[in-house]
């Protein structure tokens, strides 16, 4: 059997009938009559299945029976021209060689329970679903998109650290890194945790952002993004949190909000086109399967101009729609943070379509982020998407050296460890944008998948880190 190379499902799909293949794969099912069995045969290369047809004659009765789905088989054979419909070529098997049984009594995938809930505990099982295999083959197509976005464009990929000693962001949702014994912490004078003590020699998490370290590539290159996994200990059991999630921060030298904006826009927009072109098939099934406005909805966001609106006028919109008799269940007003049901309601009911959210208040945003000249907003930018609400978060960065002190004291946060930070707008400041782009959010557009743990191979969220 192993005289011919094996050909992948995808590829077999493609080819012009005649020829000896070797195809391996799971079996998906099995039907078939006295004299013939039709096998459907998946390997994980695409959505679609080769069709295997046996002639029950010429095998073994004991080997057919090994033949269950979920079984993994080579199957060596003529491509021939099928004859149902549904498929161009089937196998005609000639060797079958059953490499590992799938007992059907204990199959964990039966066909009444295949709840995403359920599949989440099946670890093994879950990958090799027609869902998660089209949601993972979109996931890496992606991935490769946004790399070879940046590629094209001149940006420098900088890998930026996992174990870090500041907090990002300022919301203290950090993970704690430590080699210190938990049962017998040693104690300062004060009666604290001695961090000198510990691996370090202080006190470091896992990263909430590569942002801070992303400046110090942009101001020394130029252009640069970092592309790698987050972690945010934030207790929040939604459909859009994970607590190890991917993020793409590009972060740009001499670059304005409004170019930030335009980057991200054309960053959106492009990594959409590209799913439809590249994964067409795989989302035309999570399209018919799940969600038949899937394809629609990507389509107009790849041809629609995104609105750009400052906060304030955000907010009068809000005001006016709940004195109008809509109900939020959180309150909106001038200061608050909006939470996905107002962000969704700007995007799916009032614009239509995405909007870039710019200028909010400096209290409700991070210490870095450019103040403007009112003294009361900052130069951020939110993108907010149908379905998903905030994909996008960025910002100017505050590049006098005096407001950033400034915003670092009076947030309380430690100057002595970002001195490695403020450092470059003692030394050649340069005025500077970057935003960040939640990988899994994007995801969960992309698939029009609706929980974000269905879109990465291994979620983490609290209390589950079972594989
Ligand atoms: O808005 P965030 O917190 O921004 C930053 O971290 C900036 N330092 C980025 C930058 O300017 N370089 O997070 C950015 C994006 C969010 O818009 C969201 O898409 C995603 O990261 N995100 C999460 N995704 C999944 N689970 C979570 N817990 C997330 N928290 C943020
Ligand atoms: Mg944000």
């Amino acid at each position: 059997m192993e005289q011919i190379k094996r050909t992948k499902v995808k590829d077999l799909l493609k080819c012009e009938p005649g020829v000896e293949v070797l195809a391996k794969g799971w079996v998906r099912t099995k039907r078939g009559n006295k004299n013939v069995a039709f096998i459907a045969l998946n390997d994980g290369s695409t959505i679609n299945n080769i069709q295997i047809v046996v002639d029950k004659t010429a095998v073994e009765e004991s080997l057919l029976q090994k033949i269950t789905t979920g079984a993994c088989i080579g199957v060596a054979g003529k491509l021939v021209e099928s004859v149902g419909g549904g498929q161009a070529v089937e196998i005609q098997a000639g060797t079958i060689e059953v490499y590992g049984e799938c007992d059907p009594m204990r199959y964990p995938l039966q066909k009444k329970d295949t709840s995403f809930e359920y599949l989440r505990t099946v670890a093994h099982m879950r990958p090799r679903t027609n869902t998660f295999g089209a949601i993972l083959r979109v996931r890496n197509q992606m991935a490769f998109a946004i790399h070879e976005y940046f590629h094209s464009k001149g940006f420098v990929y900088l890998n930026t650290p996992l174990i870090t000693a500041s907090d990002c962001e300022g919301a203290g949702q950090m993970f704690q890194v430590t080699t210190l014994d938990l049962n017998n912490v040693p104690k300062n004078k004060k009666g604290q945790p001695d961090f000198t003590k510990d691996f370090f020699g202080k006190q470091t998490s896992l990263t909430v952002s590569g942002q801070l370290e992303g400046e110090l590539g942009a101001t020394a290159l130029g252009e640069i993004y970092t592309f790698g996994p987050t972690f945010r200990a934030e207790n929040s059991n939604t459909p859009r949190h994970l607590a190890e999630f991917w993020m793409v921060e590009p972060e740009m030298a001499f670059y304005d909000i409004k170019d930030n904006m335009d980057l991200a826009e054309d960053f959106i927009k492009h990594l959409v086109k590209y799913a439809l072109d590249n994964c067409r098939d795989d989302i035309q099934f999570l399209n018919d399967r799940y969600d038949n406005e899937l394809i629609a909805r990507l389509e107009s966001v790849a041809d629609t101009e995104f609105v750009r609106l400052p906060y304030t006028e955000g907010i009068k919109i809000l005001e006016e729609a709940i004195a109008n008799g809509h109900e939020f269940e959180y309150p909106v007003s001038w200061g608050t943070d909006l939470q996905s049901e107002h962000e969704r309601f700007l995007v799916e009911q009032h614009f239509k379509k995405p909007v870039i959210l710019t200028d909010y208040p400096k209290e409700i945003k991070a210490f870095y982020m450019k103040q403007n000249e009112d003294g009361k907003t900052v130069r951020a930018m939110d993108v907010l998407f149908p379905k998903i609400g905030e994909i996008i978060g960025g910002s100017e960065r505050e590049a006098s050296l005096e407001k950033i002190e400034e915003r670092v004291d009076a947030l309380g946060m430690s100057r002595t460890n970002l001195e490695w930070y403020i450092d470059t707008r003692r030394f050649g400041s340069c005025p500077h944008s970057g935003f960040g782009l939640g990988f899994e959010r994007l995801l969960l557009f992309v698939t029009g998948m609706s929980n974000i743990r269905d879109v990465i191979p291994f979620p983490r969220t609290p209390k589950n880190a079972e594989y």
